[in-house]
């Protein structure tokens, strides 16, 4: 039996700005993955993907072409140039659904990793990004390849879109919480209705979307250069522009207060926003009442992860 996993992710800064142009950074989530396992079958008995945790069992052949379970067997299989073999392939994920931690590119990516790795091919990050995006496009319609791109990598990522992709490692670590409004964050949706917005005042976005693109420049030299204080008023002003951008919604910002006042350096939501998580950036100490006052607030679950270590 043959295993791939992938971790989560989370966008530090630069969320629906980057997919108009602007750079973006995002960290993986380690505490929580997607797992494929590929399970020999009889000869003849064709391919399944079998994803338990949400009760599906896709036979490949009879899959929708846009079933995203199915796509990313179809995508592996034809950059392989290989036919289906007689497997299961059991899909399992600790990572919250539609919650802007990128569980379908995870699952995605475990997918892809698990099957090439069975038909004897071990693929490189990029080629398994470049994989998982045709698979995101199902989900989310125009998505920026951020997603993809962090979560075949493992690392910290300095994206533009169509440009540019670099890893970086930080120059020292940061600890961020994670916390789940628990209502559904809806990617497609929202991005669509940013991009109404743009389209109805093109000036008044391009403008939010260039002081988006400022903090996160700003951002990456304070991660190279280690700084990491620098880092949480640079999520605070991001958070107000996606504020302005109207893709937060009241529990998320029940969540981003309660950090605050408990002592987070910053905090915002991460990802597409009207749901999903948000992220605060804390310290030893203040990580404890943070987490706290975050589950006080209403969050579903807190998640601790390392950055840049
Ligand atoms: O998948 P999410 O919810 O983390 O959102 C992706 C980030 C967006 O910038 C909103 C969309 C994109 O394609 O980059």
């Amino acid at each position: 039996m043959v295993s791939a996993s992938a971790p989560g992710k989370a966008i530090l800064l630069g969320e629906h700005a980057v997919v108009y142009g602007q750079p973006a950074i995002a960290v993986p989530v380690n505490q929580v993955r997607a797992t494929a396992r590929v399970v020999p079958e009889r000869r003849g008995s064709g391919l399944t993907v079998d994803a338990r945790d949400i009760g599906r069992r896709v036979p490949f052949d009879a899959a929708s072409p846009d079933d995203p379970l199915g796509a990313a067997v179809r995508h592996t299989l034809a950059h392989l140039n290989r036919p289906a073999p007689d497997v299961t392939i059991v899909v399992s994920s600790t990572i919250p659904i539609a919650s802007g931690l990128g569980s379908g590119a995870a699952v995605s990516t475990a997918i892809v990793r698990a099957l090439a790795r069975f038909l004897g091919v071990e693929l490189d990050p990029a080629a398994v990004s470049r994989l998982v995006y045709e698979v995101e496009k199902l989900h989310h319609g125009t998505p920026s390849g951020i997603d993809n791109t962090v979560i075949a990598y493992e690392q910290p990522v300095y994206f533009v879109r169509d440009r540019l992709l670099e890893t970086f490692h930080p120059g020292a670590p940061f600890r961020l919480l994670v916390a789940d409004s628990g209502a559904p964050s809806h990617t497609r949706e929202v991005v669509a209705a940013v991009r109404a917005g743009w389209q109805a005042d093109p000036q008044h976005f391009e403008h939010l979307f260039t002081q988006v693109g400022q903090r996160v420049e700003a951002a990456r030299a304070a991660l190279d250069a280690g700084d990491v204080p620098a880092l949480g008023p640079l999520m605070d002003q991001n958070h107000a522009l996606l504020v302005q951008m109207g893709v937060s919604s009241p529990p998320l910002e029940r969540l981003v207060e309660a950090a605050r006042r408990a002592g987070a350096a910053g905090a915002k939501l991460s990802g597409a926003g009207r749901g999903g998580n948000i992220i605060a950036l804390v310290d030893a100490h203040s990580a404890a009442p943070v987490q706290a006052a975050l589950l006080a607030a209403g969050a579903r679950q807190v998640l601790h992860t390392l950055g840049g270590v």
